[in-house]
């Protein structure tokens, strides 16, 4: 069996010997280069544009604008969403947004030209914080991908609380933040006879051929999106974004093929971002620590309703995680001068775990309970709200096992009493959850008589090891060495599959390539039972085997290459497709797991430095135990991110981004990081799909900055409710 054990990645040489090709490395002849430009208000209109100098510069193919550039299909019609600014009218709406696109034969030329394009504008009052409007705020019209509704109550929502209950209430706030992968947003886009082909980088390569052929009035099967490696996306490249649409609409307009790089400081405006939240959490419990009433109110920010709206669900996960006989939730917008947010890696349960799980450990504290105990007295056994018993859970055995392996019990639960010499010593700990998420995909396999298979699927590998995973299932399914099965993805002419977020991506293509392996299995026992002789007619399918290249039956084994030979044929293909069992409704699905952190507060100084991590998860059946393990820490990681660094800081008065690259916006580097101990506990799903997956990609991160904050708490004294943690906080 190769599912469960961490093989190397197949794709792991190409991607570190510079073989594996990214969206802008791909080398098409006669490529012109496209630069953006972008506005420098952030509300009003664009009464002109003085384009004598930039036109006059060497190189240059084109100059689009809001002026000149071709008119869409509807963008409301577009499948995905696609935001606004495709310059399809002068309205401005956010600084940043994209105004005009320059095109030339070399990127330095089409920069320099972008740099010399003047714009007049007639600027209007815009609300460039979210502070600026908060008291303004409006309900989502379209909530969780229309999953859920925007508030919840069960139980009472305004219960009598006997006396001597204890309360805690409060409010946390998480900034703007920004995905910043590595890889930036690519485009390369080439028209031929009315076929429109890109490679660009995406989680969704589906999507994207969606996108693109309704805006461009095409059938989608004239759109192609290859994308065969993308290099981190974090959410961000779940959309298909303005840059995207843009370098195909400068494409045909000169007519050769065009490349349009996001730059690292135009990622900040171009693709999303986390929204601001501001979230309101109130808890009573009864003195002997049981939850009596739980109330998680948030505000989040959105943009003007001509950009769009998306609205972090930063409350979904309090709806699930404890038991109370009054649960309430509820999420308001306040539309803000700014792009349209987006997806970031546990989008919802990232922020609202922060909330939820620091107003936890508040309420232990007040309780002078063990958090953990807490948690464990207010354990679900069903989903409260909606009151579906969980399809699997192991928390409790997340909570145990994390709880030995970080050595909680030399906790002293006193803050401020643990030190490592002048150092300051916090523990800290929360809970994490995530939904396990399903969608229709497909898949097909062809073996050729050499016992070579090559799976194929339109999926992606975001870097999460879909290529290796994929693999793994078919040389288990069709009784192949890993070494004869290769893996296609990344192309959209490929049998179709769900984007990869909502750590969905296994769980969708998984069962796929499993029907399909079970496809080609049937093909094969009957080709044996035709073409093997004598021994072989008649003999029932059920009683055979696939193993080393072979069908094994009862007394005698023939090749795959045999079987080929006798059959006259080069190859077999099977394609399938796998879809959610309606029964899965019956259950509410999620992932868990539990933080532990500790840290070291210098009190002189304020620096929290991250010392140890234990992090214990449920999340189904593992496929791949090395590129499970780097999801796993990676989300970590991205959670120590934002605990401690990450904010996307916006100045008020022109709504531009200040720190709009990654030596001002600061993400956890290695220095920033302990050894992490991750652990995974025995669970198999036997709901959510046939395999047995929950998805790990968004819960390690889920959980992670409240287990900071706590441990902070329990080092300092200090209760820090704003993320980032900053060293003034702690002074
Ligand atoms: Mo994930 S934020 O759904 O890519």
């Amino acid at each position: 069996m190769y599912v469960g054990q961490g093989v190397d990645r197949i794709d792991g040489k190409a991607k570190i010997t510079g073989g594996a090709k990214y969206a802008a490395e791909f080398d098409l002849p006669g490529t012109a280069h496209a630069v953006l430009v972008q506005s420098t208000i952030s509300a009003g209109k664009i009464t002109g544009f003085d384009l004598v100098l930039a036109e006059a510069m060497p190189g240059i193919l084109a100059i689009i604008t809001t002026d000149n550039a071709e008119k869409l299909g509807n963008l409301k019609a577009a499948p995905q969403k696609v935001t606004y600014p495709l310059l399809q009218d002068s309205n401005i709406k956010f600084n940043g947004q994209h105004i005009a696109v320059v095109v030339a034969d070399t990127f330095e030329r089409a920069t320099a030209a972008a740099a010399a394009v003047r714009v007049n504008y007639r600027a209007t009052r815009a609300v460039n914080t979210m502070d600026q409007a908060i008291s303004q705020s409006v309900t989502p019209k379209e909530f969780s991908n229309g999953r859920a509704k925007p508030d919840s109550q069960v139980g009472d929502a305004a219960p009598l609380l006997p006396a001597g209950t204890l309360r805690v209430e409060q409010t946390y706030t998480t900034p703007i933040e920004h995905h910043n992968p590595m890889e930036p947003h690519a485009t390369i886009a080439n028209w031929s006879g009315g076929q429109l082909t890109v490679w660009t980088a995406t989680q969704g390569i589906s999507g994207a051929q969606k996108a693109l052929s309704s805006l461009f009035g095409l059938e989608p099967k004239s759109v192609t999106v290859i994308c065969p490696y993308v290099g981190g996306g974090f959410g961000s490249k779940g959309n298909t974004w303005p840059p995207a649409v843009l370098a195909a609409m400068a494409a045909r307009r000169v007519n050769r093929p065009v490349k349009l790089v996001v730059t690292r400081e135009q990622m900040f405006t171009s693709n999303g971002y986390r929204p601001r939240t501001v979230q309101r959490v109130k808890l009573a419990a009864s003195p002997d620590g049981k939850l009596l009433s739980v109330r998680h109110d948030v505000k989040t920010q959105t943009s003007m309703p001509e950009v769009g709206e998306f609205a972090e669900p930063s409350a979904l996960i309090t709806r699930m995680l404890y038991e109370a006989p009054s649960i309430g939730t509820s999420h308001r917008l306040v539309q803000v001068n700014h792009g349209l947010p987006t997806y970031m890696r546990g989008p919802g349960e990232s922020s609202g775990a922060f909330a939820i799980e620091s107003a936890m450990d508040e309420m232990a504290a007040a309780l002078k309970m063990d958090p953990i105990a807490f948690r464990l007295k207010n354990y679900a056994e069903n989903d409260p709200t909606a009151r579906l018993p969980f399809a699997s859970k192991a928390l409790r055995e997340c909570y145990a096992q994390g709880a030995t392996a970080f050595g909680w019990e030399k906790r002293n639960p006193i803050p401020r009493s643990m030190r490592d010499g002048h150092l300051l010593v916090g523990m800290g700990m929360a809970t994490s959850s995530y939904p396990t998420n399903r969608m229709p995909a497909s898949a097909s396999i062809r073996l050729t008589a050499d016992g070579s298979a090559l799976v194929r699927s339109g999926t992606q590998d975001i870097g999460t090891g879909t290529y290796t995973t994929l693999a793994q299932v078919a040389a288990d399914e069709l009784g192949l060495p890993l070494r004869k099965v290769r893996t296609q993805l990344g192309d959209s002419r490929l049998p179709s599959a769900p984007v990869s977020g909502g750590s969905m991506t296994s769980a969708s293509v998984v069962p796929a390539v499993q029907a399909a392996a079970q496809g080609m299995k049937s093909q094969l026992f009957a080709l044996a039972i035709n073409h093997g002789g004598p021994q072989w007619r008649g003999i029932s399918p059920e009683t055979l085997a696939l193993s080393e290249s072979a069908v094994i039956g009862p007394t005698d084994r023939l090749s795959i290459a045999q079987i080929f030979a006798r059959a006259k044929i080069a190859q077999l293909n099977a394609t399938a497709g796998a879809h959610p069992d309606s029964d899965a409704q019956k259950y509410s699905k999620h992932a868990f797991g539990a933080q532990f952190a500790e840290v070291r507060v210098d009190p002189d100084l304020g620096i929290v430095r991250v010392s140890r991590w234990v992090g214990a998860f449920d999340c189904g059946r593992i496929l791949n135990a090395k590129t499970a393990r780097s999801q796993l820490i990676g989300g970590i990681i991205y959670g120590m991110g934002m605990a401690l660094f990450e904010e996307t800081r916006v100045d008020p008065n022109s709504g531009r981004i200040t720190n709009a690259n990654i030596s001002d916006y600061l993400v956890a580097v290695n220095a920033d990081v302990p050894d992490i101990e991750t652990i995974v506990v025995d669970s198999v799903d036997p709901i959510s799909n046939p395999l047995g997956t929950k998805g790990i990609g968004e819960l390690p991160m889920v959980g992670a900055a409240p287990a900071i904050a706590n441990a902070v708490y329990h080092a300092t004294g200090i209760r820090v409710r704003d993320l980032p943690i900053r060293i003034e906080n702690l002074l």
